[in-house]
């Protein structure tokens, strides 16, 4: 068996765990992080390519030309939209900026919400949305003292959505109670209907993270984004790392919001392939599984004595990763996450998770 790591803080590690197995990254199958099974638009070689040539200048720091073209897809104003090195970059920016005393995280949750809040010097509470409520907020979020508040729609690792009117009612009340409210939707692009970019200009306390990484298929890129009222991304902008965003990021970004296509494809083969997924996973005894609006989902182990570490070891072996979801705050060692990927490999992870549940409960 592969050695016991402790549990990965992030899924999508394939070089790190082919070097442990001593593996190529290319004989293993990676369901830990969730990426769209159709990988990037197709004009995204050439899009490089035509913007090599302008890597000896330094990027356009202020990302005109694709927060214009943002502003344009969104139906918002290029002065609401802040570029960012991933939406990373700009978890920790946000803190880091606005100095909340408090920070609150609706749970289970990305973990760099945590960190950022802690690296900012803020003292850190949790609301946790609970596995009989399929980790939906039925629960109101009670703020407290709190200043700013994490929540992710669809959530993740659960994959739970909550409706426009439902997240719309969430953040009034945060707002009332004198929260900032971060909404992350890195993965809102699967239903973009349900994201709350329409409403921004009605709530001055929102900001919202949309990323690249997830939809478009660019974990390796590094592009994500800020929508918030103008006067914040202003004070954001002043004081951003210069050039945090490559000229070739940028270039991706543009030639990924020209393919509609693309992202029609990618809705309708994710939500088909999800179904199928959740339909077959269900069906295997043992095993609980959460349902999603993204393209990944949560499962629970319900066969005694399997651990989330168990099963991910044994299914290394079969070179399937899949992520240990025990490390999230809010679950246990009884949940693992795994991405909605083609059909093809989908089975694949389905059959072995009916062969390793079988040994199991032997
Ligand atoms: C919920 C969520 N938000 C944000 C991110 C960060 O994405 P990126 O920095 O690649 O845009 C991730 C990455 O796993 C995530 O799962």
């Amino acid at each position: 068996m592969p050695p016991a790591r402790t549990v990965p803080e992030h899924g999508g590690d394939i070089y790190g765990i082919a070097r442990e197995l001593g593996r190529s990254p290319g004989e293993l199958v990676d369901f830990s992080a969730s990426i769209n099974p159709l990988g990037f638009p197709p004009g995204l070689p050439a899009a490089l390519a035509a913007a090599l040539a302008e890597v000896v200048h330094y990027p356009d720091r202020r990302c005109t030309a694709l927060r214009e073209e943002l502003a344009a897809y969104h139906g918002l104003s290029p002065d609401e939209i802040l570029v960012g090195n991933g939406s990373t970059e700009l978890i920790y920016l946000l803190p880091r900026t606005l100095r909340p005393r408090r920070g609150l995280i609706v749970a289970p949750a990305f973990s760099e919400y945590h960190k950022a809040l802690q690296a900012a010097g803020a003292e850190v509470h949790w609301h946790y949305t609970a596995a009989a409520d399929g980790f939906t907020l039925r629960e109101p979020v009670d703020p407290g003292e709190a200043d700013l508040v994490f929540l992710a729609n669809p959530a993740s690792p659960s994959g739970a959505l909550l409706s426009l009117q439902e997240m719309v009612a969430a953040v009034r009340r945060l707002s009332a109670r004198g929260a900032r409210v971060v909404l992350d939707e890195a993965f809102i692009d699967f239903v973009e209907e349900a994201s709350l970019k329409t409403e921004l200009a009605r709530m001055p306390r929102l900001m919202i993270l949309r990323s690249f990484t997830k939809f478009f298929g660019l974990p390796g890129i590094r592009l994500g984004y800020l929508l918030a009222a103008p006067e914040l991304v202003a004070r954001l902008a002043a004081v951003q790392e210069p050039w945090s965003v490559s000229t070739l990021a940028q270039a991706a970004g543009r030639a990924c919001l020209k393919d509609r296509d693309f992202m029609v494809r990618s809705r309708e083969m994710v939500r088909a392939a999800r179904e199928r997924f959740f339909r077959q996973l269900s069906a295997l005894p043992g095993l609980q599984v959460f349902p999603s609006a993204a393209n990944y989902l949560l499962l629970r182990i319900t066969t005694p004595g399997l651990t989330a570490a168990d099963l991910r070891r044994r299914l290394l072996l079969r070179g399937l990763i899949i992520r240990d979801a025990s490390n999230f705050p809010g679950l246990d060692e009884g949940f693992v996450r795994v991405a909605v990927r083609r059909p093809e490999d989908n089975d694949r992870l389905a059959a072995a998770l009916a062969e390793v549940l079988r040994e199991a409960a032997a």
